[in-house]
C-alpha cells in the first residue's frame, strides 16, 4: 500500500449554481479544497460587486461547519461592464477576478462578450489594477469546427490581448488542445492555464463509445488523444504555468439525458482520486501538489495551504457512487471508466 500526503489542494474554476444545488454541490468541494474560484455564469449572472457579495453569503451558509473553505468570488463581463464599478469591486474585494464568456460559448454566456474590442478599455484597467482576466477561451462562429474553436480563439482573440496587455494576469481556462499548452508554454509569464480532471482522463471517442454518453459532453470539448497527451505532458511534469481549474459543472441528469443535453461535467466527488490515479499511471506522482495545490496559488499571489491531505493506494478499485440526490432530480458523478486506486483519508 502506498500514502502520499500533500498540501491542501485548491480548484480554480467551480461551478456552484444557486439555491438547492448549490446546497448539495458545496460540500463536495470543500472536503478535499482549501480555496476555490466561483463561476459567474447564473441566471441571472453576476455583473456587480453586490451580488456577488450576496452570492459570496449564500456559498459559506452551504459549507459544512467541519470544513475550512474559502470561496474566491468573479464578476462576469459584458460590453456594459462598467470599468469604475469593476475596480471598485476588486479593491473592497468583493471580487477576485473576472471572467471572459464570448457570447454563446457555453452554458448561459448569452450575456457575453460580442467582440473582444469593445471590452478593452476594461482589459486595460484590470491589467492596472492587478485584478486577473479568466478566459473561456473558444470562438462561437457557426463555420468554425466546434473542435477547432479553441485553436481559433488563441489566434483571433488571446494573442491579440497578450500583445496588447503583456502585464495583464491571464488564465486561459479548461484548455483542451496542444496549441493550447505551447501558446501558454511560450507565452509571457502573466499567462497561465487551468486544465480540468476529465479532459486529462479522457479524449474524445469518450462521447460516443458504443452510444452517445451525455455524462462526458462539456464545453471545451473533449478532443484527440493527441492533445489529450499534451495535457499530461505539462500536468505531470509540474509545469508552473499549469493548475488544476476542475470546471465541476452540476447539470441535472435529466438535462444531461436530454434531446437538447446541457455541457458539463460534475467531478467534484472523485477529482482528487482521478488526478492521483491520473498521476500514478504516468509515473509522477511527486508532481501531484505542483498541479493541485502550489502552481494555482503561486500564479494568483496567494500563500500556500497550511493543512495537509493524504491519499492512500488501495488494494482494490474505488467504487464510484453514480449520483447525488437533489429533490426528485439528482446530479450525475463523473466516471472515466478505469480503475482508480487512490482514495482520499
Ligand atoms: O461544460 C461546461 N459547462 N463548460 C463551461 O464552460 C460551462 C459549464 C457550465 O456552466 O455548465
Ligand atoms: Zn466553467
Amino acid at each position: 500500500m502506498q500514502e502520499i500526503e500533500i498540501i491542501k489542494p485548491d480548484d480554480w474554476h467551480v461551478h456552484f449554481r444557486d439555491r438547492e444545488i448549490l446546497k448539495v454541490v458545496v460540500p463536495e468541494t470543500t472536503r478535499n479544497f482549501a480555496r476555490a474560484i466561483v463561476m459567474p455564469n447564473l441566471i441571472p449572472p453576476i455583473l456587480n460587486g453586490k451580488q456577488a457579495i450576496l452570492y459570496k453569503e449564500r456559498i459559506n451558509k452551504a459549507i459544512p461547519k467541519t470544513d475550512n473553505f474559502e470561496p474566491f468570488m468573479t464578476l462576469y463581463l459584458t460590453e456594459k461592464t462598467n470599468k469604475n464599478d469593476l475596480e471598485e469591486a476588486y479593491n473592497n474585494k468583493a471580487v477576485f477576478a473576472a471572467k471572459l464568456y464570448p457570447a454563446g460559448a457555453t452554458t448561459n454566456s448569452d450575456s457575453g462578450v460580442k467582440d473582444i474590442k469593445n471590452i478593452m478599455p476594461t482589459l486595460e484597467k484590470m491589467a492596472k489594477i492587478g485584478m486577473p482576466l479568466l478566459i473561456h477561451g473558444e470562438v462561437t462562429h457557426n463555420e468554425v469546427d466546434i473542435f477547432d474553436r479553441e485553436k481559433v480563439f488563441i489566434n483571433q482573440n488571446l494573442d491579440f490581448i497578450c500583445k496588447e496587455l503583456p502585464e495583464l494576469k491571464i488564465t486561459l481556462e479548461h484548455i483542451t488542445t496542444e496549441d493550447a499548452t505551447m501558446y501558454v508554454n511560450q507565452g509571457n509569464q502573466n499567462l497561465v492555464a487551468s486544465i480540468t480532471p476529465h479532459h486529462l482522463a479522457l479524449n474524445r471517442n469518450a462521447i460516443f463509445v458504443g452510444g452517445i454518453r451525455p455524462h462526458n459532453y462539456c464545453l471545451p470539448i473533449l478532443k484527440r488523444e493527441k492533445h489529450r497527451k499534451s495535457l499530461i505532458k505539462v500536468a505531470t511534469k509540474g509545469n508552473k504555468k499549469f493548475f488544476l481549474g476542475t470546471d465541476t459543472a452540476p447539470h441535472f441528469t435529466s438535462y444531461k439525458e436530454n434531446c437538447c443535453g446541457c455541457a458539463g461535467i460534475f467531478n467534484a466527488t472523485y477529482c482528487m482520486s482521478i488526478l492521483a490515479q491520473v498521476f500514478d499511471d504516468y509515473n509522477s506522482i511527486e508532481n501531484l501538489e505542483k498541479f493541485t495545490s502550489l502552481n494555482g496559488s503561486n500564479h494568483y499571489g496567494l500563500s500556500k495551504n497550511k493543512t495537509k491531505i493524504k491519499l492512500l493506494k488501495r488494494e482494490n478499485p474505488i467504487v464510484f457512487k453514480k449520483q447525488i440526490k437533489v429533490g426528485n432530480d439528482s446530479i450525475s458523478v463523473f466516471n472515466p471508466n478505469f480503475p482508480v486506486y487512490w482514495e482520499v483519508i
